[in-house]
């Protein structure tokens, strides 16, 4: 007789959404809770943008940074609690995040050859946590701007989380800078806006899809929030946090 095996089905968990909806912290909470791996796309793109500057390529010469992307050498921790990032072995968690990458990363994204490299990527991340990787099986939040469209447009649960404009530009003011007054979210103007029109040039993340679930953060806290996503998930699932912890 054989010995019973306890059969996971794989969950793909695709979240979009703009700049300041609350994407990463939500996104990351959700996957720890479903014991699920989780992948930041945007952490990609931004770790792009340092290779290349590193090698002191200019970002506007579309073939030489296509050319570094495909060399690059990027690992991508995908442990919620714990997302790494390291370029060669060197960590750039913390690189990524400065406002000089967040400044020049639409032209590194904005970049067709890239986008294919970086799909192409993501792909093989999310199809190894359908079998095995992190999460032995179990699956794989995957969160960023063209997920629910075109990384991942067969996946479970396809996510747009959005948010008021007023909501975006406080939530980063007060991430950036500690604060939210006026001058702060004035001063997050750029970085937010912009960034998103140029990114809405090349992937399309203001209006869900056909099939695609909006929850609107603008009024919720964190934890609202990663509540209404996993309300979506078990509702189309059935993945609940008690489903998760018994498996
Ligand atoms: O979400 P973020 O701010 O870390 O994203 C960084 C940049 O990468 C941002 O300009 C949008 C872009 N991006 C993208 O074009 N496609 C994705 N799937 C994820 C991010």
């Amino acid at each position: 007789m054989s010995t019973p095996t306890s059969v996971v089905t794989p969950v793909v968990i695709a979240v979009d959404g703009p700049s300041g909806s609350g994407k990463s912290s939500v996104s990351k909470a959700v996957a720890a809770r479903l014991g699920l791996a989780y992948l930041d796309t945007g952490a990609m793109y931004r770790a792009a943008t340092v290779w290349c500057t590193r090698r002191g390529t200019d970002l506007s010469d579309h073939t030489a940074v296509a050319a570094d992307v495909v060399a690059m050498p990027l690992e991508m921790g995908v442990d919620p609690r714990r997302p790494g990032v390291t370029l060669d072995g060197d960590d750039v968690a913390e690189e990524i995040r400065t406002t000089a990458v967040s400044a020049a990363v639409s032209k590194v994204a904005t970049n067709l050859a890239v986008r294919a490299e970086l799909k192409r990527r993501q792909r093989e991340a999310i199809d190894a946590e359908r079998t095995g990787g992190f999460s032995g099986g179990r699956g794989i939040l995957a969160e960023g701007r063209d997920i629910t469209t075109v990384v991942a447009p067969d996946a479970d649960v396809r996510i747009l989380l959005t948010a008021s404009e007023e909501a975006r530009l406080r939530r980063r003011a007060l991430d950036v800078h500690g604060a939210a007054d006026a001058s702060a979210v004035e001063a997050t103007r750029d970085q937010v806006l912009r960034r998103d029109r140029d990114d809405a040039t090349v992937s399309q993340f203001e209006v869900a899809a056909d099939g695609v679930v909006t929850v609107d953060s603008s009024d919720l806290d964190l934890e609202q929030t990663v509540e209404a996503v996993l309300a979506v998930v078990a509702n189309v699932t059935g993945m609940t946090t008690a489903s998760a912890s018994s498996a």
